[in-house]
C-alpha cells in the first residue's frame, strides 16, 4: 500500500540580514535526508519556511486566535495566508538562534498569530549559539506546549565550536556545514543527535492517536465537524506536555 506523506516544515526563526540561520536550517534538512531510515507509515516531505521572508507585522488581529476555528474569520489577509500555510503542514522543526537567553521575537510573533493551526502537531526544536542555545530551546518548548503542540522530549543543541566561528556565523559567513558527511563544523555525533530527535518526532507524528487528530486538523480546519472536534479533544489530553486543553495558562 502506498504510504501517506507527512508535510514537515523546517522553520528559519531569525530575520536579521545577514544571519546564520538559513545555512543551519539547510544543514538540519540535509542531515535528516541523509540519515533517514524508512521505517514509518508516513514518508516525510521537508520544506523550508523562512520567517525572515514572511514579513508578518507585529501581531495585529483583533480576535483571540484560540477562539477562531475558521481562518476566513481572521481580520487580515496576512493572517489568513499564514493560517493556510501552517494548516498545510503536519509537523514543524524550529531552527532557532538564542538571543539574550531567549528565542527571537519574530518567532514568538509568528506563533501568537495562530492557535488551532498549531494544536496537536508534532514539533522538534534545534537551537544554536555559543553553548548550543539551550535556554532559548527551553523557553520555546514551553510556548509550543502552550499552543498544544507536541514537542519531542529531546532537543538538539548546536554549539559553535569557538567565539571566532560564532562571530563569523553572525555575519552570514559560509560555515562549510555539511549535512551529508561527518566533515565540517558539526560532526557525526551532532548529525546522530539530529537523526534521533527527528525519529522521535516521526514516532509522535505516526502514533495512531495523533494521526487521527492531524488528519482531522489538516482537512477540516474551518469546517470542523462535531465528531472530529471530540476526537481531537480526546487526543490532546495525554500528550507529553501533560496539560489538558481546558487548562490554558
Ligand atoms: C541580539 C543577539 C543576542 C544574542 N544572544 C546570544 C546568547 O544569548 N547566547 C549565545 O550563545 N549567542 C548569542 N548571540 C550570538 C548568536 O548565537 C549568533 O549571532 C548567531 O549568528 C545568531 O543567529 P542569526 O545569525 O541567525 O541571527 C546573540 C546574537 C544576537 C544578534
Amino acid at each position: 500500500m502506498a504510504k501517506g506523506i507527512a508535510r514537515i516544515a523546517v522553520v528559519v526563526c531569525s530575520n536579521r540580514k545577514p544571519r546564520a540561520n538559513p545555512q543551519i536550517a539547510n544543514f538540519v534538512l540535509e542531515t535528516i535526508e541523509s540519515t533517514f531510515q524508512d521505517r514509518w507509515d508516513l514518508t516525510p516531505e521537508l520544506k523550508v519556511i523562512d520567517l525572515g521572508e514572511k514579513n508578518l507585522p507585529f501581531f495585529d488581529e483583533p480576535g483571540v486566535p484560540s477562539q477562531i476555528h475558521d481562518y476566513t474569520k481572521y481580520a487580515h489577509e496576512h493572517t489568513r495566508a499564514w493560517s493556510q500555510e501552517v494548516q498545510s503542514y503536519d509537523a514543524f522543526i524550529f531552527v532557532t538562534p538564542q538571543y539574550n537567553w531567549g528565542y527571537p521575537a519574530v518567532l514568538k510573533n509568528a506563533i501568537d498569530y495562530l492557535y488551532n493551526e498549531w494544536k496537536g502537531k508534532a514539533a522538534m526544536i534545534v537551537s544554536y549559539g555559543g553553548h548550543g542555545g539551550g535556554r532559548a530551546g527551553v523557553q520555546l518548548r514551553q510556548v509550543l506546549c502552550g499552543v498544544h503542540m507536541v514537542p519531542t522530549k529531546k532537543p538538539v543543541e548546536l554549539a559553535f565550536p569557538n567565539r571566532k566561528i560564532l562571530l563569523e556565523a553572525a555575519t552570514g559567513k559560509d560555515l562549510g556545514l555539511d549535512g551529508f558527511s561527518d566533515k565540517g563544523v558539526w560532526s557525526g555525533a551532532t548529525r546522530k543527535q539530529i537523526a534521533e530527535t527527528f525519529a522521535e518526532m516521526m514516532d509522535i507524528l505516526c502514533s495512531n492517536k495523533l494521526k487521527k487528530g492531524l488528519k482531522s486538523a489538516a482537512v477540516t480546519f474551518g469546517f470542523a465537524k462535531e465528531e472530529i472536534r471530540r476526537k481531537f479533544k480526546k487526543s490532546s489530553v495525554d500528550h507529553s506536555n501533560g496539560t489538558e486543553e481546558s487548562k490554558r495558562e
